[in-house]
């Protein structure tokens, strides 16, 4: 319907290599909420109240100068906040700060930045190697004002009524039809329901993201609200695309959110992630709902290596914010790493933020001073490297590797995906235990080193490894030989 205004800038960028899924499985994703990580000042006091919900100043030219705090934690990739522009007023949930609430599709949400700084953010992401994803959210545009106060002619392009659904709450969630056809929000900010079953819809949609993709080099989309639109509609969105997506499907029901997978390459792994968190809430966490869930999900879904692993996010209470034990915290980072799928962290996870629900956990980053020295700063770039050397020395054979569990009992549980074993506990700062892991793949008399300690160890008969976990730890083990000349651990 109508072109980008900023062509010729992407045009200028002259990076269009279309990031596949295959190339996105070996990727670990660093989660950046735009106007929260890094402003152009870099400011390390600038006020931020999180729950003012107002903008507090982050940039994309922020994000640029703290490159190298996320690359020096072993992140090859970096999810950034919607783009687009947003509506303007303080609504009864404050400013669309989080970047969720469109007004205009095809122009930029100017707080971030302009669209040569976000040209400028994808270039310098790319000369570093890494991959730029950006948020979309095509189910819906915002309004501040009542459902029936909506004035259409405001949104660009869909500039009128006949372009979505007819007003309606949803109202129940177990029907599909109303999931995906009435609107979320309220009658303070209604999110107005594109009808996306409408041919010109989908044509518009396909042109606009090919487009975005294309002006500013994007490799990859995390794609929000995706259950609140219908399932057919992704396919030819991801086509048009031409990149890796990964929808948000928000559902800790693998029937449910496995489905999705077969309409767009990536979901996020929702299933996984809530009894993820509760087996390390506490000691009294089930780990035989974790394992349980770790195979219903590699049998439900289409590919357990392309789904976006998570451990914290946005929309979601922090982990810090239930529990203090850092060997808990310690723990969920390294299933969140070293399990299957490509691992997202969400920005503050590495300070331990404690942020509960929504606008809690979304504290500005700068506060943290950047500080690369802090305790799960250097966990996170330990199991990224450890990651990242397995992709090096095995490829696609780590990679596509389906993890399963080789051992598991009340309080621990070790998986094994390529050549790494990763033992974990929910036993806390205070427990120790000695576990006799078997089926690891290793062969006897061999060494292996747990990465996070550097210590090694001598398999035993069969492959067995003797794993005395002290300080409630966790534990990733890789085969000596493969870390020769890798610096890991001085090796
Ligand atoms: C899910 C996003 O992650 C959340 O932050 C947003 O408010 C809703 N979808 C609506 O777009």
């Amino acid at each position: 319907m109508r072109s980008l205004s900023f062509a010729l800038l992407g045009a200028l960028t002259a990076l269009t290599h279309a990031a596949t899924p295959a190339e996105w499985r070996s990727k670990s994703v660093y989660q950046v909420l735009t106007d929260r990580f890094a402003r152009t000042d870099g400011s390390t006091t600038a006020s931020c109240n999180t729950e003012d919900r107002k903008y507090c100043g982050g940039t994309y030219q922020g994000i640029i100068n703290k490159l190298d705090y996320i690359q020096g934690m072993g992140f090859t990739a970096i999810w950034i906040s919607p783009v687009v522009e947003n509506i303007e007023e303080t609504t009864a949930y404050g400013a669309a700060y989080h970047g969720y609430w469109a007004k205009d599709i095809y122009a930029l949400n100017s707080n971030f930045g302009t669209a040569a700084d976000l040209v400028a953010l994808s270039a310098a992401i790319h000369a570093r190697g890494m991959y730029l994803m950006v948020d979309v959210a095509p189910n819906h545009f915002a309004w501040s004002g009542t459902a029936a106060s909506v004035d259409y002619s405001e949104f660009v392009p869909f500039n009128s009524e006949d372009y979505f659904h007819s007003f309606c709450f949803i109202s129940d969630y177990s029907n599909q039809e109303n999931v995906e056809d009435c609107w979320l929000g309220d009658n303070s900010v209604p999110l107005v329901d594109v009808n996306t079953g409408l041919t010109t819809v989908q044509t518009e949609y396909h042109e606009w993201i090919a487009e975005l993709v294309s002006n500013y080099s994007i490799d990859g989309l995390r794609i929000d609200t995706v259950k609140h639109v219908q399932k057919d509609f992704w396919p030819d969105f991801e086509d048009a695309s031409g990149v890796y997506c990964v929808g948000e499907v928000y559902s800790g029901d693998a029937s449910y959110t496995c489905p999705y997978q077969n309409y767009l390459s990536g979901v996020l792994n929702f299933p996984v992630y809530y009894p993820l968190i509760r087996a390390f809430t506490s000691s009294s966490g089930s780990i035989s709902e974790l394992v349980s869930m770790i195979s219903t999900v590699k049998s439900s879904c289409a590919d357990s290596t392309l789904l976006g692993t998570f451990s914290e996010n946005h929309d979601l209470p922090r982990f810090g914010s239930i529990t203090s034990d850092t060997s808990l915290a310690k723990n969920v980072i390294a299933f969140n790493i070293m399990a299957d799928g490509i691992p997202i962290i969400y920005e503050g996870q590495e300070h331990f933020y404690t942020g509960a629900s929504d606008p809690a956990n979304r504290e500005a980053i700068w506060f943290s001073g950047y500080d690369t020295t802090a305790t799960l700063y250097t966990h996170v770039a330990s199991l990224n490297q450890i990651r990242n050397r397995a992709i090096e020395v095995s490829g696609d054979t780590y990679l596509t590797y389906q993890a399963w569990v080789i051992y598991s009992d009340t309080n621990s549980l070790a998986i094994r995906k390529g050549d790494i074993v990763t033992v974990m506990t929910n036993l806390g700062s205070s427990g120790s235990a000695t576990l006799s892991v078997t089926s690891t793949g290793y062969t006897a008399g061999a060494t292996v080193v747990d990465v996070l300690s550097c210590t090694t160890l001598t398999v035993g008969t069969s492959g067995t490894l003797s794993v005395s976990i002290t300080s409630g730890l966790p534990k990733v083990f890789y085969p000596s030989a493969s870390l020769s000349g890798s610096g890991i651990c001085s090796l």
